[in-house]
């Protein structure tokens, strides 16, 4: 009697399960849900070509160098052991020639054939689905790729698509802010006037259109290129998440959170990591930006951390010391907000600025040997276990060279001080532990310290980081 029961109860499930969402839009992540990701970007003409071959490295960084949708597919499983459980993956559309990095859109409806066919793209969709992995693209809505006549781009082939700018430079940079931003022209490229009705409707359709891929969430570039009532609208119709590139200060990124966007990518906070860790100045700067962030972002749970990306040389540009680096992606994966890796970062790449810093992967044979792709495993899994993203970031210790502070029961313990500096201790007063806490380590579980007469001592051997949770 029992067994059809649950049956026809299951299939009555299924039916309505078919009519409640047959007819809804497509379902994509929710901003709540994205702040429990962890982000792995990647350009996808970088990441893995469709046959690995000779793991030659790509010798013209300036142009095509291979990967595919294909390649990515075939190697999530190196993504996968860092603990990502989600990719933001460069743009997708047809380029202008030479548009490797998919920032120069041609045709905003075909898919870069470099990259794959259309059903490429939705195999890698459904086979990061099936793994868990949540997929974020990356969109431009501000321009359009340049070095070939207008007739040739589409949808937008006519110069009523483009603002006709007199008073402005003709090639402006993204860190301009004067009062032209959204007029000019990015690194001269044609720039698409989002105020006439057919680009607004064709862009909006466009992202629709995107969406039914089945992303999950979206990387969005030039953000105050675009003014916000357009984002609002766009974000709108995409129905998901998205992160915003808002290339500028504090005040500027926190009016775009407000204004336009669900989240933006954490460039003040980057500046002050590469400050702090980078260049070793002093750690106090942490604590001002944190304040600062506190005061003035709407919700620093959805901002994008991030330590590297395609657009800044590479960390380890200006430093080979891996303990400034390890700290540095131990507050990235640490701190508040969705934290997001740039390919590369977990085989210590120390490309110089554009295009240095978007070298093939392929070469390190997707090695899981290296230190800081095994740093990055360990931080991603603990980060995923102990839900830190459930509690807010408290600061517990600011000097000029020791940083620390919880999420939770979670102490994360930072220095600047770099290898070969000796041992550094802090006594922790301000702490959230009763007394008599036994606190151990991520990296030496062996290494535990107890809470006694209300503190505690954290010892920092030769630059390391330390994360503790209590064991009792
Ligand atoms: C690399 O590619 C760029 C863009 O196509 C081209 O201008 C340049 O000549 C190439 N460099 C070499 C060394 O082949
Ligand atoms: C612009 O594109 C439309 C639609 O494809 C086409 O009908 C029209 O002829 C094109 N105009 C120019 C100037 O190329
Ligand atoms: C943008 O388009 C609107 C509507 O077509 C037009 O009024 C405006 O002058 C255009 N702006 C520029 C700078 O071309
Ligand atoms: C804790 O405080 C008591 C009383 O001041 C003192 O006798 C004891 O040595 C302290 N213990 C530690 C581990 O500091």
């Amino acid at each position: 009697m029992s067994a059809p029961r649950v049956v026809s109860l299951g299939l009555w499930a299924f039916l309505l399960c078919c009519l409640l969402c047959g007819s809804a839009p497509a379902q994509s992540a929710s901003p709540a849900a994205w702040k429990s990701r962890t982000i792995y970007q990647l350009l996808t003409d970088r990441f893995a070509q469709t046959s690995d071959g000779s793991y030659a490295p790509c010798n013209n960084l300036s142009n095509y160098c291979g990967g595919s949708f294909q390649g990515i597919i075939n190697h999530l499983d190196y993504i996968i052991g860092m603990g990502f459980d989600a990719i933001w993956i460069s743009p997708i559309v047809t380029n202008t020639p030479g548009g490797y990095h998919g920032y120069w859109s041609q045709d905003l409806f075909g898919i870069n054939p470099h990259f794959g066919t259309a059903d490429d793209l939705r195999q890698l969709i459904s086979a990061c689905h099936a793994r868990g992995v949540w997929v974020m693209l990356d969109v431009v809505a501000n321009h359009m790729g340049g070095n070939v006549p207008m007739s040739q781009l589409s949808p937008f082939n006519q110069s009523e698509h483009y603002h006709r700018c007199v008073a402005c430079p003709s090639n402006c940079q993204i860190n301009d802010y004067t009062p032209e931003v959204q007029l000019c022209k990015l690194a001269g490229l044609p720039d698409l006037n989002q105020t006439n009705p057919y680009v607004k409707s064709q862009l909006i359709n466009w992202i629709r259109t995107l969406m039914d891929y089945g992303f999950d969430g979206l990387r969005i570039d030039t953000v105050p290129e675009i003014e916000p009532g357009f984002w609002v609208d766009f974000v709108s119709a995409a129905n998901t998440y998205a992160v915003g590139e808002v290339f500028s200060d504090l005040s500027c990124c926190a009016t775009y959170q407000k204004q336009a966007l669900p989240g933006v990518l954490s460039y003040p906070l980057f500046w002050t990591l590469r400050s702090v860790f980078q260049q070793k100045q002093s750690m106090n700067q942490l604590q001002s930006t944190f304040f600062s962030y506190q005061s003035q972002f709407a919700d620093m749970d959805l901002l994008g951390t991030f330590i590297d990306n395609h657009d800044n040389a590479r960390f380890l540009s200006g430093t080979s010391d891996y303990k400034l680096y390890q700290n540095a992606i131990t507050y990235t994966l640490m701190a508040q907000g969705i934290p997001i890796i740039y390919y590369g970062t977990e085989q210590g790449y120390d490309g110089t600025n554009d295009p240095n810093n978007r070298e093939s992967l392929w070469q390190t044979r997707f090695s899981t040997q290296n230190p800081l792709y095994q740093l990055i495993r360990t931080i991603v899994s603990y980060r995923k276990q102990a839900q830190v993203w459930q509690y807010p970031q408290v600061q517990r210790y600011s000097d000029d060279t020791f940083y620390a502070f919880t999420r939770g029961t979670t102490f994360v313990a930072l220095t600047n001080a770099g290898s070969n500096s000796g041992t550094l201790m802090r006594t922790i007063t301000y702490h959230p532990y009763k007394e008599g806490t036994k606190l151990c380590e991520i990296f030496y579980p062996t290494d535990c310290v107890v809470v006694q007469n209300g503190s505690f001592p954290v010892y920092l051997d030769n630059g390391e980081s330390k994360i503790f949770y209590p064991v009792n």
